[in-house]
């Protein structure tokens, strides 16, 4: 049987049914990728697919973006339960991470490798709120006027997580977590055009802080605005988990944000990150005012070796590091 594609009316991507995809055929998957394409997100109701299966899943789409050191598998726990089962506090680095999320972004954009696709399966949801948002940035592109469109287009800017994070209210330290390195910042187009549709889209996010050539104060500015008015109705869709959906975007045209909720309740989502293709998605680093060191490499790779980093990596295991959004 064919599976079943709805777009969402007015709103970002599309929910995808009649498929299971723990048993995914050739002829399904090249649906999929062509839905994934078409559609920049979609939604794949009650999966509930298993660690293997939905490792399997990500594969699909590409090589696995190590998070941290010696990660092996293709999925890791996104949320604010901890290994031990407790629940992340105000000063921990990973509940930082939670807040800042709730910004506009798109993955990796601070790393040298920016991602090519993420997909989250929920395990455990909070009563109310937790969901993710989504935008799609072909749309808001398409939506901007020919004079703007103009004006932007040949601009590159600069990403930075420090930055990111700074601006949500939380200082990092270099190298004690993925993200918070001496890479360099990498410099990315404000307009990127798909490696794969061919359409424009914008390519900014909470990562994005100064456009290079352009006066800090009003390449913030420009860049505000530009994200305020490019994530919006009818190119949102915000998914309200229910345990077992899992969800699958396309880093390189969407963004995302996650939704505020009580952070007494536990919720956890099962992560996979995959990595783009270095053809389109890796950019050229340049120094970082906000971190330590510059060494630029072209990896992403983590300095980090767990038991010689700083306590504060050594205390994180997979399941408490969270850099979902
Ligand atoms: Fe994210």
């Amino acid at each position: 049987m064919d599976i079943t594609v709805t777009p969402n009316d007015n709103a970002a991507g599309a929910i995808v049914t009649d498929v299971d995809l723990a048993v995914l055929g050739d002829a399904a998957w090249a649906e999929v990728y062509g839905a994934f394409l078409t559609h920049g997100l979609l939604i794949f109701p009650a999966q509930h697919l298993d660690e293997e299966a939905q490792g399997a899943f990500a594969r699909r789409f590409g090589d696995i973006e190590k998070l941290y050191p010696g990660q092996d598998q293709a999925t890791l726990h996104f949320g604010n339960v901890k290994a031990d089962g407790k629940l992340t506090q105000p000063g921990d680095e990973s509940f930082k991470l939670l807040r800042g999320n709730e910004g506009w972004h798109t993955d990796s954009t601070y790393m040298p490798l920016a991602a090519k696709a993420s997909m989250l399966m929920a395990l455990v949801v909070p009563a109310e709120g937790g969901g993710t948002e989504f935008a799609d940035m072909r749309a808001a592109y398409d939506a901007l006027d020919p004079a703007m469109q103009g004006r932007l287009e040949g601009l590159s800017a600069y990403h930075s997580l420090y930055h990111s994070q700074a601006r949500a209210g939380f200082a990092h330290a270099t190298d004690h977590m993925y993200g918070f390195h001496d890479k360099g910042a990498p410099l990315r187009p404000v307009i990127k055009t798909h490696p794969e549709t061919g359409r424009k889209s914008i390519y900014t996010g909470r990562h994005a802080f100064r456009i290079e050539g352009m006066d800090p104060a009003e390449s913030l500015a420009l860049l505000d605005r530009l994200l305020s008015d490019a994530c919006q109705p009818p190119r949102t869709y915000l998914h309200a988990w229910t345990v077992g959906d899992l969800a699958v975007w396309d880093n390189r045209c969407m963004m995302h944000r996650a939704r505020p909720y009580d952070t007494s309740q536990p919720r956890i989502l099962r992560a996979s990150r995959i990595s783009g293709e270095p053809e389109s998605e890796l950019a050229p680093t340049f120094a970082d005012p906000k971190a330590d060191a510059f060494r630029p490499t072209s990896s992403n790779a983590s300095a980090l070796t767990m038991g010689t980093a700083g306590s504060e990596a050594r205390s994180e295991s997979p399941r408490d590091t969270d850099l979902y959004g």
